[in-house]
């Protein structure tokens, strides 16, 4: 979805070290893999190649290896750096990974589909990831269905509404045409643990409710 921003895709603590993680945005499918500097890769889960995913490649730190024929992509550039086939031939400079702009803000990451200058929400400073919510209903009902409940919209697909005194921000990440994952950010560090249970219980029992709806 051009144009929509900066849009939740994962935890901070989804990217561990050496990892790929396999994330989907309005249905496009997303190779994400922190690099040992800390450099955060959005790649498009498609090898330049031979369109195998990336997603099952391998975190070598500063570089992603495709499993299949074993060709290697730089973090930060996404530029073809190794093809063990021609290990001394030239490669060309436009071999690249298709890279996504990418950010991370309050423990989530947040990825821009659109090329154009990306806009990220306006979060506060101090939050705590909650925990994310897959739900099999499509994002825009799953809207519908917070502004029913009387939460106030900061974006369309951004909610704030107050528990136990804390203010929490509801994001909401289109995965595909039918699903979408719910990403919680709590306003507070006190009392961080039952918050967290309860946003837990309270988010379970709307999931159950919204995926009930015809
Ligand atoms: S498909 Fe990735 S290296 Fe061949």
């Amino acid at each position: 979805m051009s144009g929509a921003g900066y849009q939740p895709v994962a935890s901070s603590r989804d990217l561990v070290a050496r990892h790929v993680f396999q994330a989907c945005l309005s249905g496009q499918e997303i190779a994400l893999w922190r690099a040992d500097d800390g450099t955060v890769n959005a790649w498009e889960n498609r090898c330049p190649h031979r369109g195998v995913r990336l997603s099952l490649g391998v975190n070598l730190g500063d570089r992603l290896m495709c499993r299949y024929h074993g060709w290697r992509y730089e973090s930060g550039s996404g530029a073809c750096s190794h093809i063990p086939a021609h290990p001394e031939g030239p490669i060309p400079a436009t071999l690249c990974a298709r890279r996504f702009l990418v950010a991370e803000a309050g423990g989530l990451v947040f990825v821009a589909l659109g090329d154009d200058a990306a806009t990220m929400p306006a979060l506060p400073e101090d939050t705590i990831p909650l925990r994310a919510l897959p739900v099999s209903r499509p994002a825009e009902a799953v809207a519908a269905a917070l502004v029913e409940a009387g939460l106030a919209a900061a974006a369309p697909l951004h909610f704030i509404e107050t528990q136990d005194g804390a203010s929490i921000h509801l994001l909401i990440q289109p995965a595909t045409d039918r699903t979408c994952v719910v990403h919680g950010l709590a306003e507070t560090t006190a009392g961080a643990l039952p918050l967290q249970r309860h946003m837990a219980r309270l988010m379970e029992s709307r999931r159950r409710a919204w995926e009930a709806r015809p």
